[in-house]
């Protein structure tokens, strides 16, 4: 996926679209590119993260332009491969986020027809058709270029000879921000925040024209469409760092209110039935993708516990390819960005089924919300950071209140149960924001996992897909190689990598498979890998089989997922840190990714 950014108005637009792509970095961020109209048409490209192409930029004069911060998916990552691309003439300016599936046949045409191409790109081909098609309105042209391409963009266009930007969507966000006489088009709200809180977001099939005064958005037979704006509750505060070092840290120490803020509501809709569900179901279906996917398999031990209801768990890029059972469970998407590609042809596949389906997701106005029968937001504002922290423990709050609701409706839980457990949940911010106050333990107790190169992450129970969010969470942000295990699946073949250089984190709460864990961890320490465990507050027997110990507060152990999850979460975060990686910007990772 890639970031998008047009500016028309006033301001510079160069300023306006380097801070926007800043802000849009975490989408992709191997090249990056702007395009200004001022006297002429003047274009900017570097490999790289967006503050080398600010340095290399002269300024400029202009107040009407594209930008573009790119995550390569056709073409190397490279200065030449980088957006925007120009026509032969250089009077076109194009932007695309997608995938352009005919490219090789529309460049050969146009090749035959005289273009000349200057990257490996699909998006090129854009730009060109609109050469092709161009006789005074770049809009018209814009219509006639799509009629010719097959597959998913969110593009914007320019001409140099126009004040105005066009542009159009298909299965990739796009949102246009609202200002007083000035208008953007964004990737995401997060983009227009400093200049508007007022949104629209343009569906699939639909283009756009756009100028300082005045933006038109046509439906795909080109009738205009009206549209009611969305005003955004995010702050520009909200999607900045705040004095943390990474968004990631600030995400972590967010987790508190963004908790808070996922409950919000949701309870007094549990409480007078109104809440995501309104009938009994004979089973569920979780899909989802990566950390999604490690919530989802929580969600399984949340719902088969409250609720008794038979639940599965698939891979969105599986279950899109599986053949079907003739059932119709309840098909439930979890998604945080609600864009990633194999979650929304999923959820189409479910809906083909005949399965009633629910999302789960963070992004009001994202795709995946046109895509199901009914979403749940989880409210925990806007995530820049690419590894997912504060969206997971809002995608697990999602899963208690299902697992609750599905329960009240076949009433598999008594009331005082329900009461009980809700207002656990209340107080959950608190049961997090202890686990915050111990960071500073964290940091320390990570030293053996620093030099690690294989580091294995044991749980069991609701806390062993806990310990799969581990892993995924180490490898992704410090780049050491790290599995989850259940742990009783030990004995099973990884036994046989364990040394005294394979660290091993262990969660171990008091549940019922708490001597289990404890005699799994045993095995470990006989061969001689340094145990990092975390258990719960007080519990000696585990400080005496581990080399380091961290600890969550006395919790009730369904609800563990959430205090170990932030305590894994912290691992991760101080073992990249003492590593020196990147964290917000892990090689080969966007945040959303919009290609299957
Ligand atoms: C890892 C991470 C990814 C996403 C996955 C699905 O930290 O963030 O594994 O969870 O790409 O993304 P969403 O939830 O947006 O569908």
């Amino acid at each position: 996926m890639c970031g998008i950014i047009g500016y028309a108005g006033p301001r510079n637009a160069q300023e306006v679209i380097l801070d926007g792509l800043k802000r849009l970095e975490y989408r992709g961020y191997d090249s990056a590119g702007v395009a200004i109209v001022g006297r002429s048409l003047e274009i900017y490209k570097e490999k790289g993260e967006i503050s080398k192409l600010a340095s290399s930029m002269p300024s400029l004069d202009g107040h009407l332009g594209v930008g573009h911060t790119r995550w390569a998916t056709c073409g190397q990552p490279s200065k030449m491969n980088a957006h925007p691309f120009l026509d032969c003439k250089g009077r076109i300016a194009v932007v695309h986020n997608g995938i352009i599936e005919n490219h090789q046949a529309l460049r050969k045409q146009l090749v035959e027809e005289g273009h000349v191409f200057t990257s490996e790109t699909d998006t090129e081909v854009l730009v060109h058709l609109l050469e092709k098609h161009y006789k005074g309105d770049l809009h018209a042209a814009l219509r006639e270029t799509l009629r010719e391409v097959k597959g998913t963009y969110a593009t914007v266009a320019l001409h140099v000879d126009s004040h105005q930007l066009v542009a159009a969507r298909k299965e990739n966000p796009l949102v246009v921000g609202l200002g007083h006489g000035e208008n953007l088009f964004a990737s995401d709200v997060t983009a227009i925040l400093n200049y508007t809180n007022k949104a629209l977001y343009i569906m699939d099939g639909e283009t756009v024209v756009l100028d300082p005064q005045n933006v038109t958005i046509y439906d795909h037979e080109g009738r205009i469409v009206e549209r009611e704006p969305h005003v955004v509750t995010w702050t520009v505060e909200d999607a900045q760092k705040g004095g943390y070092e990474h968004y990631m840290l600030k995400e972590i120490f967010e987790q508190p209110t963004a908790i808070h803020n996922s409950l919000l509501g949701s309870l007094e809709e549990l409480e007078n039935g109104s809440l995501m569900v309104d009938q009994d179901v004979p089973s569920v279906k979780l899909v989802a993708c990566g950390t999604s996917y490690h919530a989802s398999m929580v969600g399984k031990y949340i719902i088969e516990a409250l609720a008794k209801i038979p639940t599965t768990v698939e891979l969105a890029s599986e279950y899109r390819y599986s053949p079907g059972t003739g059932e119709n469970p309840l098909t439930v998407m979890l998604t945080q960005s609600g864009e990633t590609a194999d979650t929304l042809a999923a959820a189409r596949e479910a809906r083909r089924r005949g399965c009633r389906t629910l999302a789960v997701t963070n992004v009001v106005g994202s795709t995946i919300a046109r895509e199901v029968d009914s979403v749940f937001y989880t409210n925990a504002g806007p995530e820049i950071g690419v590894a997912a922290t504060k969206t997971y423990t809002a995608q697990l709050m999602a899963m208690y209140l299902l697992g609750i609701r599905l329960a009240q409706i076949r009433h598999a839980m008594g009331r005082d149960e329900v009461r009980e457990l809700t207002s656990d949940l209340r107080g959950m911010p608190r049961y997090v924001g202890s686990v915050l106050d111990r960071s500073q333990q964290v940091n320390e107790a990570v030293d053996m996992l620093v030099p690690a190169q294989d580091v294995f992450f044991l749980g069991r129970n609701i806390n062993y897909p806990t310990m799969l969010e581990g892993a995924l969470k180490l490898k992704e942000i410090s780049y050491i190689h790290a599995e989850g295990y259940a742990a009783g699946e030990l004995k099973h073949g990884p036994l046989a990598l364990l040394t005294k250089s394979t660290p091993v984190v262990a969660a171990c709460v008091k549940d019922h498979t708490y001597e289990k864990m404890i005699s799994n961890i045993s095995e470990v320490a006989a061969r001689n890998s340094p145990i990092l465990a975390i258990g719960v507050e007080g519990d000696t027997d585990l400080a005496a089989v581990s080399d380091a110990i961290v600890y969550i507060p006395p919790i009730s152990p369904i609800l563990s997922p959430v205090p170990l999850t932030v305590m894994v979460q912290l691992i991760s975060y101080y073992t990249a840190k003492k590593r020196g990686c990147p964290i917000d910007k892990p090689r080969n990772l966007a945040k959303s990714v919009t290609v299957d």
